[in-house]
Parts: structure tokens; C-alpha cells; sequence
């Protein structure tokens, strides 16, 4: 999809917009502060997030989504960034909430970011999952995003994705995963889903340097602040929420669910084609969990030692 022009975007703006674009420069048509208005910083087209002494930082988008595609190209904290955490995520808030996030954990100078992701369903997170990437995070810009559908929920880099959780069920459907019932079945429970609940997407930098950097024994060099995340562009292709309906409006529920085309025009993120990876994505998906998955609480046996019913078969 291209990036709408501002005069387009106002249009679509008034007409309940599915696809709300930001161009550089463009930010404050989609998102806004969350806190501490004051380490939200533009700089020309750029947007910076701040953390010093006093404070972090971070923004909200305006509208909220129910399925789409999220992206933001970001350039890490550059140089020591130990104890800092820079969170890219969507959320639908409340007790029950479901919410998919990329967390960049800072390191010491020249020591690799890690990324973790995490989903929680319905309020239940613990379900981490880290990488280290093939190029150097704080050097340049790179696209995160998340992908959500009823059918699964894709986290990428620079488009290759790096973790999938799928929905079981509509997973059984597929000859490709036939099979997967046979593992399945040794555990009794169906792996949950998330729900059709509206997500805001968000963003924020804190210091964390009780847990993020080398398990919390590095600790944030406050000498070396401010640490700066900066964004070219934040931008959610997606069915926008009615403003006017709570959360659990059926009829909203209906209509960014029901159809691939909306009042709006075509939800491609919603396609056949977007309910699961094609065969190069899964390729590239074993790629990077081969290289660079250095930690999956499927595996960690300590701190479960029931496998999570969805991580079964792996
Ligand atoms: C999972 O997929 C099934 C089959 O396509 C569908 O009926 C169900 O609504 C999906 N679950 C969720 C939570 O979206
Ligand atoms: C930071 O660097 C150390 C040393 O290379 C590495 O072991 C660790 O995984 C890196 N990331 C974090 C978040 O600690
Ligand atoms: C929201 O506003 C639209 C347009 O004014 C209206 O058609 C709709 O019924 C409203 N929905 C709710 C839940 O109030």
C-alpha cells in the first residue's frame, strides 16, 4: 500500500480511515504522549523518545485496531544503552488484555541488543521469546511489525518473520499441519488465541536495569543519558475502531472481522493469503529461529515443567 499523501490522509481521516498512515513528519495524525509529554521529541521528520534521571517516555496512537499490520522503523539507543528497554508494542488494556510486543533490551557499548517479544492472552503473558539480530539495531533504521488476524499473529523484522503463534484451530483446516494433532494431543488443554478485542499501539524507553541488561547486573550508566530511541515512521494498515463504540461492540466486532472488504476498502491483512506464512516466510522464519533465537520459554523446562499447550509438537 502507498503512503497516502497528507490531503488523502485527511479525507480518510473523515471517512473512519482503515489504513492510517504516517509519513515522516507526519506522526501526530497517529499517534500522541502517553506520559511525560516532554521526552517525546520531534526533530525535524524524526520522532525521539527520551530517558533521563527524571523520566521515560512514549506514545499512544489515537485510534485503536482490530486486525492489520503495525510497523514502526526505529534506530536503537546508540552506544551504552545497558539497563534501558525500548518497548514497540499493541495493546487492548484492561484486566483481560491481550498484547503482542517487541521489548529492545540495551546493552553496554558494542554488545548486542536483544529483542524479546511476548504475547499475552487475555491477560496471561510468560510467553518470551529472545533473539539477537543479523545487523546492528543503533546504526540505522529497521522495520518491526506485527501482523494480527484471527488466524495468527506474526512478529517481523525487515519482513522476516521472526515468531508466529498461531490459531489452532483454524490451523487443523490445513494439510500442511495435518499432522500437528498427533503431538497435540499429549497435552489436553487447546492452545488459547487472542480474542477480537480492539488494540492501541504503543511505544515507550524506561530504564529497566533491574532485569534487561546481562539479567539485571548491568546497570544504567546515568552519565551517558540522555538515551534516545528515534522513529522515521510509525504506521498501522488496519480496520480502525468506530471512536464512539466500547471495546465489545458487536457490530464493530462484525465489521473488522466479517469481510476482507470493509467500508474502506480491501483488508488485505485479513486475505487468505495472510492466514498463514507463504513458503519463503517459512523459510525464513526457521532461519532466524536457527541463527538467532537464544531463548524460547518452550524449552525452559524450569520455569515449566508442563510444555504450554501451544508450544506442543516444537
Ligand atoms: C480461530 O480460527 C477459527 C477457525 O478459522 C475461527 O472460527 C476462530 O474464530 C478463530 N479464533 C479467534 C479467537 O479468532
Ligand atoms: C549483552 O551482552 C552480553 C555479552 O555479549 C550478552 O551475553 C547478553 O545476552 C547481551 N544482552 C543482554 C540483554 O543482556
Ligand atoms: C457511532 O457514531 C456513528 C456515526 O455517527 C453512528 O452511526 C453509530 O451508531 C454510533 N455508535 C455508537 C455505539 O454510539
Amino acid at each position: 500500500m502507498a503512503v497516502a499523501s497528507l490531503g488523502l490522509m485527511v479525507v480518510a481521516v473523515l471517512l473512519g480511515a482503515a489504513a492510517l498512515v504516517a509519513a515522516a513528519g507526519k506522526f501526530d495524525e497517529v499517534v500522541q504522549p502517553s506520559w511525560a509529554n516532554d521526552h517525546m521529541v520531534y526533530d525535524g521528520d524524526l520522532l525521539k523518545l527520551r530517558l533521563d534521571a527524571n523520566s521515560g517516555g512514549g506514545f499512544v496512537s489515537k485510534n485503536k485496531f482490530l486486525y492489520g499490520k503495525a510497523s514502526a522503523d526505529l534506530k536503537l539507543v546508540p552506544g551504552d544503552s545497558a539497563g534501558v528497554v525500548t518497548a514497540f508494542y499493541l495493546s487492548s488494556g484492561g484486566d483481560k488484555h491481550n498484547e503482542y510486543d517487541f521489548e529492545f533490551l540495551g546493552n553496554v557499548t558494542g554488545e548486542p541488543y536483544l529483542v524479546q517479544t511476548n504475547l499475552y492472552i487475555d491477560g496471561v503473558g510468560n510467553r518470551e521469546q529472545r533473539i539477537d539480530l543479523w545487523f546492528d539495531p543503533t546504526a540505522d533504521f529497521h522495520t518491526y511489525a506485527v501482523l494480527w488476524n484471527p488466524s495468527q499473529v506474526v512478529f517481523m523484522v525487515d519482513d522476516t518473520p521472526i515468531r508466529v503463534y498461531e490459531n489452532a484451530t483454524s490451523r487443523r483446516g490445513h494439510h500442511r499441519h495435518a499432522s500437528s494433532g498427533g503431538k497435540g494431543a499429549t497435552t489436553s488443554s487447546t492452545p488459547a488465541f487472542p480474542g477480537p478485542q480492539p488494540m492501541a499501539l504503543y511505544s515507550s524507553i524506561w530504564n529497566a536495569d533491574d532485569w534487561a541488561t546481562q539479567g539485571g547486573r548491568v546497570k544504567t550508566d546515568w552519565s551517558h543519558a540522555p538515551f534516545e530511541a528515534t522513529f522515521r515512521e510509525v504506521r498501522v494498515d488496519g480496520c480502525a475502531w468506530a471512536g464512539n463504540a466500547s471495546d465489545s461492540d458487536a457490530g464493530e466486532v462484525a465489521r473488522c472481522t466479517g469481510s476482507s472488504w470493509g467500508k474502506e476498502g480491501r483488508y488485505w491483512w485479513k486475505e487468505k493469503e495472510m492466514s498463514e506464512l507463504s513458503v519463503h516466510q517459512s523459510h525464513q522464519l526457521v532461519w532466524a529461529r536457527a541463527h538467532h533465537l537464544v531463548y524460547d520459554y518452550c524449552v525452559d523446562t524450569d520455569r515449566f515443567p508442563v510444555q504450554p499447550p501451544e508450544c506442543a509438537g516444537r
